[in-house]
């Protein structure tokens, strides 16, 4: 379809909209989002730069042992080992940096900023980056909880070969009266309400993460993303939240945007990107997110069966202060209770959250 001067005309002047810094502080962010949102808009309003506001932000999700899908505490992988995807974008010098599958840093978010800041690179990865976060005087700690390595420890018992066997359990020759195979059994003196959250880890594994976006009076805007990734995955595996252009997107003179859940789906459509050009074109934060949730529903061909085995969720905030996030599911059924998708927002007083936008709405099992 060849643009008519209509379109463009349209384009450009939402453009130039956007493009009006409204003296407005504004931060946005994942459901898991409230405490950095606060954190960002104080350290904003106090003149602190965008991007080490919201950075500042995620710091305490990633050093939270109890938010198991970032930094410290988060769900490892198949091995047990827990790696750690981040990315920043800082508008003002449009810079970005990335770490993926980093181990042993509780922070992976400001070691993407050492790369932004530090080399003449934009992404490292594993070894090389935990060097290089240890060359910065990063110490090097275990990142597995208690309650994440039970949660593991679940997940691997959990698992069952054709016969039914699992070698994580007690063997062929166990004597009689040793512990069952039963859930209870497996894991004596544990509480229930601590079995309860190791058994739905083990059988949702999820795709947690923390993305926040940050705007400040001068129209500064800066974004980071920082995760644990996919439970249980395969070493190795990295997601869309170090991703450039997926996890997160900024550009200064357009707003910017980012992503939680299945980072697989995200990568397809390269959906941070996407949103934000979706605005440069002239559509509202709300609409350019849920028109990357449609190109991933467009992947399945539409087929709900499918696209009900996964959640993905974004988040968008234009550089005049307006904001969104939306998600490809209105919610998720856990124990007959429904929980809508929800992101956090703070324009100004509390931070609060706000049910997300959704393209496809999810009936009780
Ligand atoms: N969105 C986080 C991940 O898939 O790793």
């Amino acid at each position: 379809m060849s643009i008519t001067r209509r379109h463009w005309m349209a384009g450009t002047a939402a453009m130039a909209s956007a493009q009006t810094a409204a003296g407005k502080f504004v931060a946005v962010s994942s459901s898991n989002g409230l405490r950095a949102c606060t954190k960002a808009m104080e350290m904003m309003r106090a003149g602190t730069d965008t991007l080490d506001a919201v950075i500042a932000g995620v710091n305490i999700n990633e050093e939270d042992p109890e938010d198991d899908s970032v930094g410290y505490g988060g769900l490892p992988n198949e091995e047990g080992v827990v790696e750690l995807d981040a990315c920043v974008m800082h508008g003002p010098t449009r810079r970005a940096g990335s770490v993926a599958s980093l181990r042993n840093i509780k922070t992976p978010s400001k070691i993407a900023k050492l790369v932004m800041e530090q080399t003449d690179h934009i992404m490292m990865v594993g070894e090389g980056a935990l060097r290089f976060a240890k060359a910065y005087g990063f110490k090097e700690e275990n990142l597995l909880t208690e309650k994440s390595r039970l949660a593991w420890l679940m997940w691997k018992r959990s698992l069952r070969d054709a016969g039914g066997h699992n070698n994580w359990t007690d063997g062929l020759d166990a004597p009689a009266g040793k512990p069952s195979a039963a859930l209870r059994g497996m894991f004596p003196g544990i509480g229930e309400e601590l079995l309860a959250y190791a058994w739905d880890r083990a059988q949702h594994p999820p795709t947690g993460t923390i993305n926040c976006l940050g705007l400040n009076a001068k129209g500064e805007i800066s974004g980071v993303t920082t995760t644990s990734g996919l439970a249980w995955k395969i070493p190795g595996r990295v997601g869309d939240s170090p991703i450039i252009g997926a996890g997160l997107y900024v550009d200064p003179d357009v707003g910017g945007a980012g992503s939680t859940g299945r980072g697989e789906e995200n990568i397809r459509v390269a959906g941070a990107h996407t949103i934000v050009e979706n605005m440069r074109h002239g559509m509202t934060p709300k609409d350019a997110c849920l028109d990357a949730l449609k190109r991933i529903s467009r992947n399945y061909g539409d087929d709900l069966t499918r696209l009900s085995q996964f959640d993905i969720n974004f988040y968008a905030l234009r550089k005049d202060g307006a904001f969104a996030g939306a998600s490809l599911w209105s919610g998720v059924y856990r124990r007959d209770q429904f929980r809508p998708r929800q992101f956090t927002c703070n324009d100004g007083g509390k931070s609060r959250l706000e049910n997300c936008a959704f393209l496809y709405e999810r009936k009780r099992p």
